[in-house]
């Protein structure tokens, strides 16, 4: 089990604060603690409206180690379960020709979509059984702009303490206009919290990504902090035409909501990236594309030029989170220091860490 020293959940200003230990990012049994009290407390991002547009249609997430199903019903709905079925917890599906029904992939019971128990064949004999007490399990749900989020703790803090104050300063964008496009998946050799942290700051920009650094007033690049979230924001410094965001006066906005959601946000696109630990030392990074008007944006080339300068990018960041996963390991390395002026965010989402750990803790 892992042990975790009291003073390494001490709040510091920024001034004088240590970034968070390495064995936080290199010991199996820290993934552990951070399941229960991280992914299991805050709320997650499940998908967008636009990826189940029809009843009938759902989506699949897992959560701290728990198969979720997303269903879209046929009042319009959208409703989140556990999935696993209440016999021998096989997972669920939305019965083949319907709308209305979810079944079991082993042995076929089946659930209306409120979650009550409908059809348990061959079942006659069985003794004080009574389907009323084999429901689905639902999951909270909050729908904002679109995009839904989930939570499996029932005590949860309201969602719209998690992204006030954003509707006004992406005005007037709006993210439950935009469509699903596509999707890409990188499984990469870094905790989760490698790929968050660097997300999360501007600094590495000139030295990982030199061809970007060239596009962006970096002088002028900001960051700022909410509750629980934090925004980066840089002007571009360019509209040249090799400026892949050029049509879009500058305007962009990099969304981080604690503890693992990213929201790239420019007029007409969104991308979501949610970053999902997948054992202590890998993660799976999931970017989602939409747009406000998806055939325009495929023809004029917008989309396949997303597409390459964000693989690009992600390439670049892959191999510096790899690295400093192996630098974090070594011998040698347990804490350093933040930049004042340039990690403000990498700061921010270690001090909700601490905060998360040491509510656990008490
Ligand atoms: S596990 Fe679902 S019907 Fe058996
Ligand atoms: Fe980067």
């Amino acid at each position: 089990m892992f042990s975790i020293n009291p003073d390494d959940l001490t709040q510091k200003p920024i001034e004088q604060a240590e970034t968070i230990p390495s064995d936080w990012y290199t010991d199996p049994g820290f993934l552990t603690i951070e399941e229960k009290t991280i992914f299991k407390k805050n709320w997650q991002l499940a998908c967008h409206q636009s990826q189940i547009p029809n009843p009938g249609d759902s989506i699949c997430r897992t959560v701290a180690g728990n198969p979720i199903i997303i269903v879209r019903e046929n009042s319009g709905e959208i409703r989140a379960f556990y999935n696993v079925c209440r016999h021998r917890g096989g997972p669920l599906h939305v019965k083949c020709g319907t709308t209305t029904v979810l079944q079991c992939k082993y042995h076929g019971w089946t659930y209306l979509m409120d979650g009550s128990l409908r059809g348990v064949p061959q079942f006659d004999r069985v003794e004080l059984f009574d389907k009323k007490d084999f429901g689905l399990k639902p999951v909270k749900t909050a729908l904002w702009q679109g995009l839904l989020f989930i939570s499996l703790n029932d005590e949860i803090h309201p969602f719209e303490d998690v992204v006030n104050g954003i509707l006004d300063r992406i005005h007037p964008i709006r993210l439950d206009e935009m469509s699903y496009h596509t999707s890409t998946v990188d499984r990469i050799n870094c905790n989760w919290k490698v790929y968050v942290d660097n997300y999360l700051e501007g600094y590495h920009i000139p030295i990982v990504h030199p061809e970007l650094s060239g596009l962006l007033d970096y002088k002028n690049y900001i960051t700022e902090t909410g509750e629980y979230f934090s925004l980066q924001y840089s002007p571009f410094s360019s509209s040249s035409a090799d400026n892949p965001y050029k049509a879009e006066n500058g305007r962009a906005f990099y969304y981080f909501i604690y503890p693992n959601i990213m929201l790239n946000i420019l007029p007409g696109r969104l991308q979501t990236n949610i970053i999902e630990p997948d054992g202590h030392d890998k993660c799976r990074v999931i970017f989602d594309f939409f747009y406000a008007d998806p055939e325009k944006a495929e023809d004029d080339g917008t989309i396949a030029g997303d597409l390459e300068y964000s693989a690009k990018i992600q390439q670049e960041d892959i191999e510096i989170c790899e690295a400093v996963q192996t630098g974090l390991k070594s011998d040698v390395y347990d804490k350093g220091r933040f930049s004042v002026k340039r990690e403000l965010g990498v700061w921010h989402f270690q001090s909700l860490l601490k905060k998360n750990l040491l509510d656990f803790q008490s």
